[in-house]
Formats: structure tokens, C-alpha cells, sequence
């Protein structure tokens, strides 16, 4: 057990593509100046960590610690850290870096600076990899650390740290948060289930858009959703032209954008937070004949992360979640890969060797 002090990691990577995570140990570097090292205790498994382990997007190194939905306590800081201290509840997200000095950067848009170092998959500036959560520890540099508010427990908010803060980031900064109005939600997966618990907290009347009429009961009883529209359906679908002020799309497939547009009230807006890997088709009418927008957001930058926490707090704002331990990755990602999960899978690295 000597081994496990903080800088000798034990974590589980993906040695190759073929999607299975294996033991791994590592030493992390000396806790710099501005270093916040963290004892992982939970990390979310999101669609990406699947593709990135299995090489989808072509670009990925092995081995490979995933993992981006970290929650965890901090264990030791560097000389300048003020905002944290030992014993602290913090996450980390999709960024443990960037250059600080680009427009993007200077205008707390890190997210978007073209330097960004990803918490896992990638290399520091010195050629180091960066590791992720699916380990007992990180080290990560204080401004890509977040406070999680006491109240909210660790488990339950690892996945607001990227499918939470997918859903937030835009609906703040498209204004899509004035109460009473009405959202769309397409697709009930890890996004979409935020997406439906944003939308009631910030007091919207929202509708669960689906093409599984088994999800209907799920998405009235038990995320709250106002009403439900099966999309399969050509009459309850033309029942609903114009019907919507915001539509938020998280179906990361190809699907017809022009009908769900038809949806949206004049001035309505669409926004798609799915990474579709195709082309989608979109007929210029749709959008003039109403006067709606259509827009992309992506993840969010640390400063909104933290408002997005405080607001959780505040408006008990949770993910649902399966638990598992580190012994059903692999069965896990399986499941995962037919969306045989409800909603995220979170990780009690607590449980680790
Ligand atoms: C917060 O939400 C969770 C899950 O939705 C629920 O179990 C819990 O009772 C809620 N807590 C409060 C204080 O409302
Ligand atoms: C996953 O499967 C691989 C290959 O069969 C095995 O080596 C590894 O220990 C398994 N990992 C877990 C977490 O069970
Ligand atoms: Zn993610
Ligand atoms: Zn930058």
C-alpha cells in the first residue's frame, strides 16, 4: 500500500484500441507553485471517453487514462494557491490548461483557446501526457480546479463537470432562461436528462422530444418534464409547429434539423450540443421563414463552471446515476456503448486497488 501516497498513481488505461482498461501505474510530477493535487473519489463516464479509448476520432495515444468528470478532495497545494486548501471539495473537467494570454482566455472563453491542454489524451507544454480521472489522483493546475459547494454530494455532481456544463453554458449565454417560456429537449440520453433538469430549474415548461415512446413515463415521472412529443409520430409532431421558444438538441447522430426547426416559434432558437459525425441537411426557409437561430456550444468555461455549481446547489441540481466500481469498466463501457445506462455512469475510484 506505500505506493499509493499521491505521487504513484494507480489507474485504469486503455493499453490499445480495443476499449478495455487495464491496471496502470504512474508518478505524477512535484506539486508546482500552482499545482492542486487531488485525491480522485468519483469520475463520470461520458460517450467521449468511449470513442477517445477506442481511437474513433483517429488521434489517440496509448496508453490512455480517461476520464473527465472528476470529483475529489484536495490533498496538498502549491505556495500560491489561496483559493484552496487540504480537504476541500473540488472537480475537474474537460481542460487542466491553456495559454492564458489569447482573446479567448482573456475573456474567460478558455474552452475555445486553440491551445488547450485536454485533461486526458493529450501533452503539457514540457511533452508530459495528461492523465484523467480514472485514477486515484490528479495534479492539476488551480485554475482548471472548481469548488463543488458542500451541499452538493461528490458522486451525483461528477457528470455536471461536462454534461452539465454542456447543457448550462448555452442556455445562459443564448438566454434561454427566462421562466415560462417553453423548451424542446431532443434526445433523453446523459445530456439530454441535464438538459430536462436544467430547463425546470430555471422554470421553463419543457417537453422531452423523443423517438421512444418508452421513454415517456421516465421523462414525465421522474426528470419532471412537462409533456412529452414522439417524434415518430407525423400528426402529434405537426400538432407542434411553432409551439417552442428554445429547442436544445443533444442527439449526437444524423436527424432531420429542418423538422425540429418547424417546431420553433418566430425569434425561437436551436441549439445543437451533439458532435454529429455527418453533415446535417438544412433548408435556408426554415430559418428565414420565422426569423430562427441556430447555434453550437461547447463544454464551458471555468468561470461559468462554477456559477453552474452554486446554482446546482442551490436549486438541487443532480445527475442521476449508476455507481459503479473500477472492476466493471469494462462491462460498463459495453453497456455504455448501447446507451444501456441511466443516466451516467460515475466511478468510485474510493474503490480502487
Ligand atoms: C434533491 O434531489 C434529489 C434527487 O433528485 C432528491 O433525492 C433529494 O431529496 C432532493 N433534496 C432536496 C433538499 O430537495
Ligand atoms: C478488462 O479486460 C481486460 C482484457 O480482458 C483485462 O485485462 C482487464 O483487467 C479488465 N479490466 C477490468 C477493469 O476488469
Ligand atoms: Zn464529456
Ligand atoms: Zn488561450
Amino acid at each position: 500500500m506505500g505506493n499509493l501516497d499521491g505521487r504513484h498513481v494507480s489507474g485504469w488505461a486503455a493499453l490499445d484500441g480495443s476499449g478495455t482498461l487495464s491496471p496502470f501505474q504512474y508518478t505524477l510530477r512535484e506539486t508546482a507553485p500552482n499545482d492542486v493535487l487531488i485525491k480522485v473519489l468519483f469520475c463520470g463516464i461520458c460517450h467521449t471517453d468511449l470513442h477517445q479509448l477506442r481511437n474513433d476520432y483517429g488521434a489517440s495515444k496509448y496508453p490512455m487514462v480517461a476520464g473527465h468528470e472528476v470529483t475529489g478532495v484536495v490533498t496538498e497545494v502549491g505556495k500560491k494557491v489561496k483559493d484552496f486548501k487540504e480537504g476541500d471539495n473540488v472537480g475537474v473537467g474537460c481542460l487542466v490548461g491553456s495559454c492564458q494570454g489569447c482573446s479567448p482566455c482573456k475573456q474567460d472563453m478558455e474552452q475555445y483557446c486553440s491551445k488547450r491542454i485536454w485533461t486526458y489524451n493529450d501533452a503539457y507544454p514540457d511533452g508530459r501526457p495528461t492523465y484523467g480521472g480514472f485514477a486515484n489522483f490528479m495534479i492539476v493546475d488551480q485554475s482548471f480546479v472548481v469548488r463543488i459547494p458542500d451541499n452538493l454530494p461528490l458522486d451525483v455532481a461528477a457528470p455536471l463537470l461536462c454534461a452539465g456544463i454542456t447543457v448550462y453554458s448555452p442556455m445562459k449565454h443564448f438566454e434561454m432562461t427566462e421562466s415560462g417560456k417553453r423548451c424542446g429537449v431532443i434526445g433523453l440520453g446523459g445530456v439530454g436528462h441535464m438538459a430536462v433538469k436544467f430547463a425546470k430549474a430555471f422554470g421553463l415548461h419543457v417537453t422531452v422530444i423523443s423517438t421512444s415512446p418508452s421513454k415517456e413515463e421516465e421523462a414525465k415521472e421522474v426528470l419532471g418534464a412537462d409533456e412529452f412529443l414522439l417524434s415518430t409520430s407525423e400528426e402529434k409532431m405537426q400538432a407542434a409547429v411553432q409551439s417552442f421558444d428554445y429547442i436544445l438538441d443533444t442527439v449526437p447522430s444524423p436527424h432531420p434539423l429542418d423538422l425540429y426547426l418547424s417546431l420553433l416559434n418566430i425569434n425561437g432558437k436551436l441549439v445543437v450540443l451533439g458532435a454529429v459525425p455527418s453533415p446535417l441537411h438544412l433548408a435556408t426557409a426554415s430559418l428565414i421563414l420565422g426569423r430562427r437561430s441556430i447555434a453550437g456550444s461547447f463544454i464551458g468555461s471555468i468561470k461559468e463552471t462554477n456559477e453552474m455549481l452554486n446554482f446546482c446547489a442551490e436549486k438541487n441540481v443532480t445527475c442521476l446515476i449508476e455507481t459503479i466500481t473500477p472492476d466493471h469498466l469494462n462491462e460498463s463501457m459495453q453497456r455504455l456503448d448501447k446507451n444501456d445506462v441511466r443516466y451516467r455512469f460515475v466511478v468510485d475510484m474510493s474503490k480502487s486497488i
